[in-house]
């Protein structure tokens, strides 16, 4: 079937790719443009390892979505986490309580969570384990998960109120 050439910008950066009307953005992402961040999984809806934000901050399966209807938009990896050359605050929460094993999911986490903080930077109970219901982690459950949530949450609202000071 014909290639239809589509603009997406992933984490900034501005491509042009030819991709089929079947390719998924997760296809696209890690075979097309080299971005292997993004983990393959399930390929199905269900482990979330594959999750990636949309330019609103949605939480996008990546293996459910088209490319094709990606075509003019934005989206941001694990790749394009960091600020500058630092670790975001989630992600350093994670390394420091230990929030990651294997690391297979970690991307998907780390998508979920930095979601969740970009509008709630006080989360509740509720909210975490709703934010990061959608990702499996087989090596261990979600508590240091959520410690590292919590932690980062407390980094953000300082750097919030700092913020609001200056
Ligand atoms: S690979 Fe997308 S949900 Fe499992
Ligand atoms: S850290 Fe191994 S699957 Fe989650």
């Amino acid at each position: 079937m014909a290639k239809q050439l589509i603009a997406l910008t992933v984490n900034g950066d501005p491509y042009e790719v030819a991709v089929s009307p079947h390719q998924t953005l997760l296809e696209v992402m890690r075979d097309s443009l080299n971005l292997t961040g993004t983990k393959r999984g399930c390929t199905a809806g269900s482990c979330g390892v594959c999750t990636v934000n949309g330019e609103q901050g949605e939480v996008i399966l990546s293996c459910l979505a088209l490319a094709v209807e990606w075509d003019g938009r934005s989206v941001t990896t694990v790749e394009g986490v960091e600020e500058g050359n630092e670790l975001h605050p989630i992600q350093k929460s994670f390394l420091e309580h230990g929030a990651v094993q294997c690391g297979f999911c970690t991307p998907g986490l780390i998508m979920s969570a930095k979601a969740l903080l970009d509008v709630n930077t006080s989360p509740s109970e509720t909210d975490i384990n709703e934010a990061m219901a959608g990702v499996i982690c087989r090596c261990t459950g979600h508590i240091k998960v959520k410690k590292a949530i919590k932690e980062a949450a407390s980094v953000l609202r300082e750097r919030e109120v700092n913020h609001g000071e200056s």
